[in-house]
């Protein structure tokens, strides 16, 4: 199919035709933004007020190349190389998840609830976008990261650097107890974790962009303990979470309250509570140590 012209219009109709078997129209309409925005330097109201513009033979070129890419089920932020988190612009690719919306609820809340924290601990961080968005914010902390990925970790220190961040890495397997030991040196005031949180059995649930695109290393709990990754965190705060120090995770809602029993069963709690994200799912857990 072809663009019948020149113009932003006729740009947006053609995304639209060409991608609805694919996205939803609102994911259409959030795909443009994110594309017009990287090809053409649009912010959301230019492509309202500057809709009737004609587009050069290069630009046009560009954004029909870009259609037959996400057209493959390639996600835009793999197409683009970038993803936007927190309003920081963060490089992907094959080898990191892409940050999501309910982890920048996640950092938001983290960011409001700790003023005064001075040490924060983010577990799985695979493009760095927790560890980034916080030290970004609060520059007088001491900022820490780890993941099993190298490659995980390369794309992380690239986006701190992209960021003018300076945090600690740490290449460590936390299902090791022995080894997360001995390679997590310090204590903190905030530990943060997204974990991989997909049971294998859910796979079918996942659209194909995902599927095809994300990091399965990222996504899903290998074995039988679909919680594997929270319990050994809870675990691990007893040594390394400070006294009156918090503990934030993302979570998957079919198993929230088997982490959180498992939170409270631990003793190393004061308060342990689930927290609802934007649509209403239970996506959190806050907990604070003794
Ligand atoms: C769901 S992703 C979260 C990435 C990032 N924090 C975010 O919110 O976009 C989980 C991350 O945990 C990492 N991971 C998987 N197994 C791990 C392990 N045993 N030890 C440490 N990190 C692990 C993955 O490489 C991945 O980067």
């Amino acid at each position: 199919m072809r663009i019948a012209s020149n113009s932003i219009s006729a740009l947006i109709s053609f995304y639209h035709s060409e991608l609805n078997t694919i996205y939803e129209a609102s994911e259409i309409d959030a795909i443009l933004n994110l594309v017009l925005e990287h090809y053409l330097g649009f912010s959301k109201a230019d492509i309202i007020t500057k809709k009737n513009e004609n587009l050069n033979q290069s630009d046009l070129l560009k954004l029909y190349f870009c259609c037959k890419e996400l057209k493959k089920n390639i996600p835009v932020q793999h197409i683009l190389r970038e993803a936007w988190f927190y309003n920081l612009k963060f490089y992907v690719d094959t080898n990191v998840l892409i940050p999501r919306p309910e982890t920048e609820e996640l950092v938001d809340l983290i960011l409001k609830e700790n003023k005064t924290a001075t040490s924060f601990f983010d577990i799985g961080t695979g493009s760095g976008c927790i560890p980034v968005s916080i030290k970004k914010n609060k520059q007088n902390s001491k900022v820490y990261a780890c993941d099993i990925s190298s490659e995980a970790l390369t794309i992380a220190k690239k986006n701190a650097k992209k960021n003018n961040t300076e945090i600690v890495f740490i290449e460590t397997d936390i299902l090791n107890t022995v080894l997360s030991y001995k390679n997590i040196l310090s204590t903190f005031d905030v530990i943060i974790s997204n974990p991989p949180y997909i049971k294998s059995s859910e796979a079918t649930l996942m659209t194909k962009p995902v599927l095809d695109n994300e990091p399965h290393l990222a996504l899903f709990v290998e074995g039988n303990d679909d919680i594997i990754f929270y319990k050994k965190i809870i675990d691990l705060c007893k040594e390394k979470l400070n006294a009156n120090g918090k503990l934030y995770f993302e979570l998957n809602p079919l198993t929230a309250g088997n982490v959180l029993q498992y939170a409270q069963q631990s003793k190393s709690f004061k308060e342990v509570k689930i927290l609802k994200d934007m649509s209403g799912k239970e996506r959190f857990l806050k907990a604070e140590k003794n």
